[in-house]
């Protein structure tokens, strides 16, 4: 504890209270999570890879896709590693610059993330809804600046509340109840009244969650009802496709409302929680964007006969 310093912040570590539970527990835990983290790496990259390697693969959607895939990766190489390792050490630490860091990377990416679903849904909704203007507005060029304002509204977005937080004194407590850093938790530390940032990242955080889930939801609304107005046939196909895309974006919004705008504390469910957003949502989205897929399906049949006439 500080003795009577200006403003002092003499905490340089904080300390992870991780996913406590029993021996056997952790073991299982790290092997699962250790399983879903090399799914996330080889599944994201094979997106990127494929997209990358196949020319038939270069319209709008999938140079999306390849990027929500890129994003993917970092946003669960920042926690999940730490997670796992966590598991079995007794004594989780955390340095105070390490855990600005992750948490800093956690929001530029999160928010690099949600812009990436809002432009993934206007694409599908441009493509369906406006088949003849597709090309047209879904140009190179406005993919391309989608994919840069999905990063610098990550820059600001993060920024913008890491500037709050730098500057609260920490004096005193260090521990926080989870297996990640984030500026929630890190206020809650701070030897000050944290009433007003803690509103700031409710404000922030909260405003962009709950506003990309609201947007999300009118654009997969907007696509059903054209597909119902064309055909009955057609929307039942849509709606297999869609309720996969509207699974995902439910389990991974969820955790956030939960930390971000729901007013009661509930600390010890959150943190449970964003284990679907680390590890398990990133897994899902190569599965669900890919399965089924026809354009992806004939990309790896072409693949896999070009190695095998260059073997022979
Ligand atoms: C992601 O976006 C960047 C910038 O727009 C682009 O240069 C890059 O090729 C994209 N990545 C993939 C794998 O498509």
């Amino acid at each position: 504890k500080s003795m009577g310093g200006l403003n002092d912040s003499v905490v340089s570590e904080f300390v992870l209270l991780g996913l406590s539970t029993s021996w056997g527990t952790k073991v299982f835990l790290m092997l699962t999570f250790s399983l879903f983290y090399v799914g996330i790496i080889l599944g994201n990259l094979f997106i990127v890879f494929l997209v990358i390697a196949d020319s038939h693969l270069h319209s709008p959607m999938y140079f999306l896709l390849a990027n929500l895939s890129l994003i993917d990766v970092s946003f669960s190489t920042v926690t999940v590693p730490k997670m796992i390792s966590d598991l079995l050490s007794e004594y989780k630490v955390i340095s105070f610059q390490s855990c600005m860091t992750q948490t800093c990377f956690i929001h530029v990416m999160g928010a690099a993330e949600l812009v990436l679903l809002i432009a993934m849904a206007f694409d599908r909704y441009i493509a369906i809804c406006k088949p003849l203007h597709y090309l047209n507005i879904m140009s190179p060029k406005r993919c391309v600046s989608f994919v840069v304002i999905g990063w610098v509204t990550g820059v600001v977005h993060a920024m913008s509340q890491f500037a709050f937080v730098i500057n609260l004194p920490f004096c005193g407590p260090n521990t926080i109840d989870s297996f990640y850093c984030d500026f929630p938790r890190i206020i809650k530390l701070a030897c000050t009244d944290g009433a007003k940032f803690e509103f700031v990242v409710a404000a922030n955080s909260g405003f962009m969650t709950a506003g990309t889930f609201f947007l999300l939801i009118i654009s997969y609304v907007f696509i059903l009802a054209t597909v119902w107005k064309r055909s009955a046939g057609d929307l039942s196909k849509a709606l297999v496709t869609l309720s996969a895309h509207i699974t995902v974006v439910v389990l991974f919004f969820t955790p956030c409302v939960f930390l971000y705008v729901w007013p009661f504390p509930t600390s010890s469910i959150d943190k449970y929680l964003f284990i679907v957003d680390f590890a398990i949502t990133p897994a899902l989205n190569p599965i669900i964007y890919t399965l089924r897929n026809k354009d992806i399906k004939i990309a790896v049949q072409r693949l896999s006969k070009r190695r095998f006439s260059k073997n022979f």
